[in-house]
């Protein structure tokens, strides 16, 4: 099924000094985010602001791959290239996200299930054609304040569509970014963080397993281990990277070649601080150590944006800031300094 190619490319996507830009914001999410800087949500107006992102100078000394929606992986550049086409050109890996969302599990249920395996195969095909060569699943665990959930049959029906997807991906010659994300909302204090994520990953590993997905050939994306937001006492940053690392040493086999953190709500610093130490510490581990960050990369471009031609170029000084640092943190070369010396 495998022949080295897959894991190739999860080698190149995942090896410092390069991250991934997680720019697959359905149409609901990058709606809410342009309604917090006051920009309409049209068509056009989001394929502006990736036409943006894309078109950032040197990013490419950066960022190894950028995660795609459907409806911007149709779209091109003003000159009429094609995003995808694009990218590939600055040696920039395309990719896609291939769930089509987290539904209610059950009715009167808070927890939810990732869809998209129905009809999965065919759009595979399709988005290989488009130019995509790797892909991404997203599954939703909640922690809430009594801790009734999440469930066991959550964790497990959403580890079990995740396996089952990354299968699929891999019989089409696609590299699966598999992504259990436990959510940071709430008042949870780290160690329940810990518990849940350890718990997730474990189900996470048993399902690959079953479902015989080469695990040289994917890479995870998961959360840190974190204190929920709402928590009064915040764990330091020696505390979120030791357990970060602690928790993978525990689940993730060392066939893996790559781990991708999202950033899930984390301030921009924090998220890459907390990388930094991971990569910095002197903890021996076999999997390259990288980002694969939304907001923690876009946040402050899309600030600097504000829908304006005019503020292009400022809002892609923010961009290649942020991938900039947080290329330094897998390397563990990151200091908090770097921040105001940076343009
Ligand atoms: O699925 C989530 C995104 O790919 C990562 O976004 O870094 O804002 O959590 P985030």
């Amino acid at each position: 099924m495998n022949d080295n190619k897959l894991n190739k490319i999860a080698i190149t996507l995942s090896e410092p000094p390069r991250g991934i830009l997680a720019a697959d914001e359905s149409t609901n999410t990058i709606t809410k985010r342009f309604d917090g800087i006051d920009v309409d949500s049209s068509f056009e107006n989001r394929r502006k602001y990736r036409e943006l992102l894309f078109k950032t100078p040197d990013l490419n000394k950066f960022i190894s791959g950028v995660i795609l929606f459907d409806e911007t992986i149709r779209q091109s550049t003003s000159e009429g290239i094609p995003f995808a086409e694009f990218l590939k050109n600055l040696g920039i890996s395309v990719g896609i996200k291939v769930d089509t969302g987290a539904l209610q599990l059950s009715p009167g249920s808070p927890e939810k299930i990732t869809e998209g395996l129905d009809g999965l195969d065919k759009r595979l095909e399709e988005y290989k054609k488009l130019g995509a060569i790797f892909t991404k699943w997203r599954a939703i665990i909640d922690i809430n304040e009594e801790n009734s959930i999440p469930s066991d049959y959550a964790i497990d029906l959403n580890c079990f569509n995740l396996a089952r997807y990354a299968r699929i991906v891999q019989n089409h010659g696609l590299v699966p970014i598999v992504e259990p994300e436990v959510i940071m909302d709430g008042n949870h204090n780290i160690h329940s963080c810990y518990d849940i994520t350890s718990k997730t990953q474990k189900s996470l590993f048993q399902h690959l397993k079953t479902h015989s997905v080469d695990l040289s050939g994917i890479l995870l994306k998961p959360n840190m281990v974190i204190s929920g937001k709402n928590c009064s006492e915040q764990a330091s940053v020696d505390e979120v990277a030791s357990l970060t690392v602690k928790c993978l040493k525990e689940n993730v086999p060392s066939q893996v070649p790559g781990i991708v953190f999202l950033s899930g709500g984390q301030s921009n610093e924090l998220a890459t601080q907390h990388l930094n130490q991971m990569n910095k510490s002197s903890e021996i581990f076999s999997w390259n150590l990288s980002f694969s960050y939304g907001r923690a990369l876009q946040q402050p471009a899309l600030n600097a944006w504000q829908g304006e031609e005019k503020n292009i170029r400022k809002s892609q000084e923010a961009l290649y800031k942020r991938s900039n640092l947080n290329s330094s943190a897998t390397l563990g070369k990151y200091s908090i300094d770097l921040e105001n010396l940076q343009t």
